[in-house]
């Protein structure tokens, strides 16, 4: 339904503009949820189109690659402007190189349809992610609020070139009532950077959670079970994703009644529960959890009622990721840089707390998880080496 009240807003938008472009991509292509033996392929077409994804083993000729489809009911996708395309069979920890394919739609008739121009864009490498892996170096940042400038300063600050994995932990964005915002306030620049090779993962913060289209949101980062929190493997180190929601209260004015994250919690808190019994999570070296509220609170005296959804998401999740050998939690939110040890408030973790101001660079390697916060001046806020709570 998401997906086609997009391609529904987005073909509106394009349509309008068909007349004076060129057909080319507008947007991506980007990478999204990359597991071992499979990837998903996003993109924007300037006008209406019917397009795929060929696919080959990056040691592989032209004539090897394999034509992939976003197919429901027995229909290719078609006459939409927005794809996601998930590319499967592939092999774990292996290398490959995609490229878009797209024939612009001039007309479709029942039984005429007529094309336009087509486009085939550069081959483009990306790895499938692999079990046996060890360590990585993460990017994490939070609270850009649309300032894409700010965020390419501070991955460049925190050497993105040598990164395996990105993440942005919420507010990214101010409100989402536009469909070109995301792109401009952080796609198109992720793309342009690193996007088109490594996959970004974002967890929502509470402004992306605000607009008439915020419920749009997540079809831009699609995911097979259709959920915006998650977690997996990437290697040996185990990634949680929560989604914190609003930070004020369900029945608080500001959300008209619209909203129901008291139980969107608790669906959470019961998957948590699930998650940390299993192999995957207790079997791995390391533990990093992403949450845009951070889960720990020193501003306790402020108003019930003004921060009361935050408060419930530490009331939920806290509890069940204590005692099970979390290394690091990574949050924002706050715009202020924050750094609480375990211990600081009910946590046996550290939580790091993203400024809106600054990065977090994580380099996990050989038990270790080097810590390192800088600023957009480029000053390190926070350095040191956490040893993995196995
Ligand atoms: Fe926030």
């Amino acid at each position: 339904m998401k997906r086609y009240l997009l391609t529904f807003l987005l073909g509106g938008l394009s349509l309008g503009l068909a007349a004076q472009q060129k057909f080319e991509l507008s947007h991506g292509p980007y990478l999204q949820e990359v597991t071992g033996d499979a990837a998903t392929v996003v993109f924007q077409t300037s006008a209406k189109a019917f397009s795929w994804v060929e696919v080959k083993p990056h040691e592989a000729g032209e004539e090897e690659s394999v034509r992939c489809h976003a197919t429901e009911d027995g229909l290719r996708m078609a006459w939409n402007t927005f794809n996601s395309i998930r590319l499967k069979g592939l092999e774990p920890g292996k290398s490959y190189d995609y490229r878009i394919v797209s024939k612009e739609m001039k007309d479709f008739q029942p039984y005429k349809v007529t094309f336009g121009d087509s486009i085939a864009t550069p081959w483009h490498t990306f790895s499938t992610l692999d079990p046996r892996r060890e360590g990585a170096s993460i990017f994490i940042t939070s609270d850009m609020h649309g300032d894409a400038a700010k965020l390419e300063k501070l991955l460049c600050l925190a050497d993105y070139k040598t990164c395996d994995a990105f993440f942005y932990a919420g507010d990214m964005m101010n409100y989402m009532d536009r469909p070109e915002l995301p792109f401009t306030s952080f796609i198109d620049l992720s793309v342009r950077l690193f996007a088109t090779s490594v996959p970004f993962e974002v967890v929502r913060g509470n402004h992306e959670t605000r607009g008439c289209l915020a419920r749009t949101f997540s079809s831009y980062f699609p995911k097979e079970d259709g959920k915006i929190y998650g977690a997996y493997r990437l290697g040996d180190i185990m990634v949680v994703m929560l989604d914190s929601g609003e930070d004020k209260a369900d029945s608080h004015p500001v959300y008209a009644g619209l909203t129901d994250y008291d139980a969107y919690r608790a669906e959470q808190a019961e998957w948590l529960k699930q998650l940390v019994q299993t192999p995957a999570y207790r079997d791995a070296r390391y533990r990093i959890v992403i949450s845009h509220f951070p889960l720990v609170m020193p501003q306790r005296n402020k108003d019930e009622q003004e921060w009361r959804g935050w408060e419930d998401a530490i009331r939920k999740f806290l509890p069940v990721l204590n005692g099970t050998g979390v290394d690091l939690l990574v949050s924002g939110h706050t715009h202020r840089y924050y750094y609480f040890e375990p211990g600081a408030d009910g946590n046996d973790f550290p939580v790091l707390v993203q400024g809106a101001y600054s990065a977090a660079r994580l380099d996990v390697k050989d038990g270790k998880i080097h810590l390192k916060v800088v600023d957009t001046d480029g000053k390190t806020l926070k350095e040191t080496v956490l040893d993995a709570n196995r």
